[in-house]
């Protein structure tokens, strides 16, 4: 029997050859792996091959005996799981990888996949937060810190990182992501998956990353979870495309698609999105996973009547596996034979996951994750928390510093310590916290105290994040009362933002903002420092509070970042990657929208613009201050006149003009004035981070490309017109400075 598989497996491998692998285009070490893949896929039965594209998810971390349902366990002897996900640590994954690859008949190992957000056991910022650091190897290095973690807990594949750009902030899944620009969610997301992935998936300290969800999530109408999208193409192309393009060139190993209807197909049945677009135009060799039970959420969706016309929806549409659904497991046998699909679209798929598999090593060695010595050496070493706390301090914007109440001096005779999240350790690491815990979590209050010894720091909680008790009001201004100055550490709960958690009223929630305004009223140095998943509207607090800072959700280093901040030690430099409204009436509010033929103007009444709120947000995308300014002069352009190719160089003078050292992200905008198709009014194009002494100047350059000022034109082909174009640089997205340039 053994020589008749192996027999049939050697012919065939003369005629197949892996549909991942482009003989022609492939070097010698992807040929080989061609052939390895083929190699097993010849000895699978058509069971066999389904077996490996359907995923289980497991029950967690288990530190005794296999508590797996015994009918997995079964699933797993007979062939009929290719990865696993939410089964936790070495020792866990070590158990159920040994029935893999001793119980089955072909020995396959399995992948096992797990939701490494913002960390696995160090937890770091939200990627929101970490997006506001515009740093992109601080947040490579925390996804490196992530997939060292996770790998060493018997990991091998990330559900990360989420690329769905977010214009409503309503929608709690926006914490997630990098927020509203596809140019910064596009450098964010190479970001991430080199973090993840590192140099080589057979590192044992790499996992595999997943751009998600494919594509349009983040546009669910009305902000509400789960919701419907209608994208324009241009829109599609633009906005919402690029990061899961740059993820795709950034090597990505996997796809997942989303929940959402996108044009009156969902997602996860989209032809065009994922066969089309994803694996015939962007030519992608990695594996596309569906979202939970997804596959199967398309009936209810009502565009398939049963499980049937789901599998085939998805199937023909590209999704090589089925996320807990079952569909493809009890459903592409029956498509098989009825001639709906075809086994060269079963083998294709089955190839990608084997693929996945020979990268990580697993057929070599299969416990090669799951050492528990290397896990519990690894998790939460000194380096990784120094990194969360460097990646957490990146990432506070300070909105706000009048009368420079910041930074506060070590010598200050006592702090009132006001509000829910000053001593809220699970708060501070918020949802999609992997196997982050509270007990590891140094809060704000624990810091403060050791900084300033426990004596000076006068703590009243003041208010919960989301009632409306006010019984804690009286005790926190008795305690603000006696301090020299007064610390409000307010905002949403951890569990406030992420997923199906969304808000009609992104105000500050509870009873806070009055807290906040009573505390405000006594007339102190008041310093708000504010957590949340998402952009708040602060209209009413930035009237009284002088200083704000936004400190995100920022993991288990939270209090340590946030002193190093307060107290000076370290310069605010994070700028929004998202725009705070002005007014809940504004959304969606984005920088980069189009002019429209009636922009505002003042005293016109026929023009775009609202009678009770203005036009503009309260902070816009891009903005954060320092404790330090800068000034910007001599914005140059190489050229007035381009033609070709030739690249335009800008330059621009970035003086530090205050008293102290800081960082600032200069921002390159363009703007084409006239399209065959309308054009965004501003589109980001570039960022430098750049670190000034006091009285510092430095110049800084720009290299605009063709690519940079293409867009899909009216015939729906990609490239630039000519026409006048404004260059705006500057600290923010509404103050800059701007010049022009004809392309020819
Ligand atoms: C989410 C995905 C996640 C998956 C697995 C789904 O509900 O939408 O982002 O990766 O669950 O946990």
């Amino acid at each position: 029997m053994k020589n008749i598989i192996f027999l049939t497996a050697i012919s065939l491998l003369i005629f197949t050859a892996c549909k991942t692998v482009d003989n022609e285009a492939s070097g010698e070490a992807e040929k080989l792996l061609g052939k390895k893949i083929d190699s097993v896929l010849a000895l699978m039965t058509l069971e066999e091959k389904i077996g490996q594209l359907n995923q289980y998810s497991g029950d967690g971390e288990q530190t005794g005996p296999v508590t797996l349902r015994p009918d997995l366990l079964q699933s797993i002897r007979d062939g009929k799981v290719g990865s696993m996900l939410n089964i936790i640590g070495a020792g866990y994954t070590r158990k159920i990888q040994k029935i893999a690859v001793e119980e089955s008949r072909l020995k396959i190992p399995l992948i096992f996949g797990y939701d490494v957000i913002h960390g696995f056991k160090t937890i770091f910022p939200v990627p929101l937060g970490e997006s506001a650091s515009w740093d992109t190897e601080a947040v490579e290095r925390a996804a490196r810190v992530a997939g060292t973690e996770a790998s060493a807990a018997g990991q091998h594949w990330t559900f990360a990182p989420m690329v769905d750009i977010a214009r409503d902030p309503r929608w709690g899944r926006i914490m997630e992501g990098s927020g509203e620009d596809p140019y910064l969610g596009s450098r964010m997301a190479e970001a991430r998956v080199k973090g993840f992935q590192g140099k080589d998936l057979s590192d044992i300290t790499t996992i595999l990353a997943c751009a998600k969800h494919f594509a349009g999530y983040g546009d669910s109408q009305a902000g509400r979870d789960y919701f419907t999208t209608d994208i324009s193409e241009n829109a599609l192309r633009e906005v919402y495309l690029p990061p899961f393009k740059a993820a795709a060139d950034a090597g990505v190993a996997t796809f997942m698609t989303g929940f959402n209807d996108l044009n009156g197909i969902p997602v996860t049945g989209n032809k065009y999105l994922v066969n089309d677009i994803l694996k015939n135009e962007w030519k992608y060799k990695g594996m596309v996973v569906s979202d939970w039970a997804s596959i199967g959420g398309m009936i209810t969706h009502g565009i398939a009547a049963n499980t049937y016309e789901a599998g085939e929806l998805a199937f023909n549409a590209g999704v090589d596996m089925d996320m807990e659904g079952k569909v493809y497991l009890t459903e592409l046998k029956n498509l098989l034979k009825d001639g709906k699909i075809t086994e060269g679209q079963i083998d294709e798929s089955v190839c990608r996951v084997l693929r996945l598999k020979f990268l990580l090593g697993l057929f070599d060695d299969p416990y090669r994750y799951c050492n528990i010595e290397r896990e519990a050496s690894t998790l939460l070493k000194p380096e990784f928390l120094a990194e969360a706390r460097d990646a957490a301090r990146k990432s506070f914007v300070l909105l706000k510093n009048e009368n420079r109440v910041l930074p506060l001096s070590l010598s200050v005779k006592s702090v009132a310590l006001i509000g829910p999240a000053s001593d809220a350790a699970l708060d501070m690491i918020g949802t999609w916290s992997g196997r982050g815990e509270a007990k590891h979590v140094i809060t704000l209050k624990k810091e403060l105290e050791t900084r300033l010894g426990a004596a000076k720091v006068i703590y009243a909680q003041g208010a919960g994040f989301n009632d409306d008790d006010k019984s804690g009001f009286a005790a926190a201004l008795a305690a603000a009362r006696k301090a020299e100055v007064i610390i409000a550490a307010c905002g949403e709960a951890g569990n406030m933002s992420g997923e199906s958690l969304c808000r009609t009223d992104i105000g500050i929630p509870g009873v806070q903002e009055e807290l906040i305004l009573e505390l405000a009223k006594l007339g102190k140095p008041l310093v708000l420092v504010l957590f949340n998943g998402r952009p708040l509207i602060l209209t009413k607090v930035n009237t009284f509070v002088p200083a704000i800072l936004e400190a995100w959700l920022p993991g288990t280093m939270a209090g340590p970042a946030l002193c190093d901040v307060l107290f000076g030690d370290y310069n605010p430099s994070g700028k929004l990657p998202v725009t705070f409204p002005y007014a809940l009436g504004q959304i969606p509010i984005f920088y980069n929208h189009k002019n429209s033929g009636r922009p505002i103007k003042q005293d016109d009444r026929y023009t775009s613009h609202y009678l009770d709120a203005p036009n503009d947000p309260l902070f816009p995308f891009g903005f954060g201050l320092s404790y330090t300014q800068f000034a910007y002069n001599n914005l140059i352009i190489s050229e007035s006149t381009i033609t070709g190719n030739k690249p335009l160089e800008v330059r621009v003078d970035v003086k530090n003009t205050g008293q102290v050292a800081g960082t600032e992200t200069a921002q390159l905008y363009i703007r084409d004035l006239v399209g065959s198709v309308t054009r965004p009014v501003m589109e980001l194009k570039g960022f430098k981070k750049v670190m000034l002494k006091a009285g510092e100047v430095q110049t800084i350059s720009f290299t605009v490309t063709m690519e940079d000022l293409s867009f899909y034109n009216r015939q729906g082909v990609w490239g630039t017109e000519p026409g006048k174009f404004k260059i705006f640089v500057g600290t923010n997205s509404r103050n800059t400075m701007e010049a022009g340039f004809e392309l020819r």
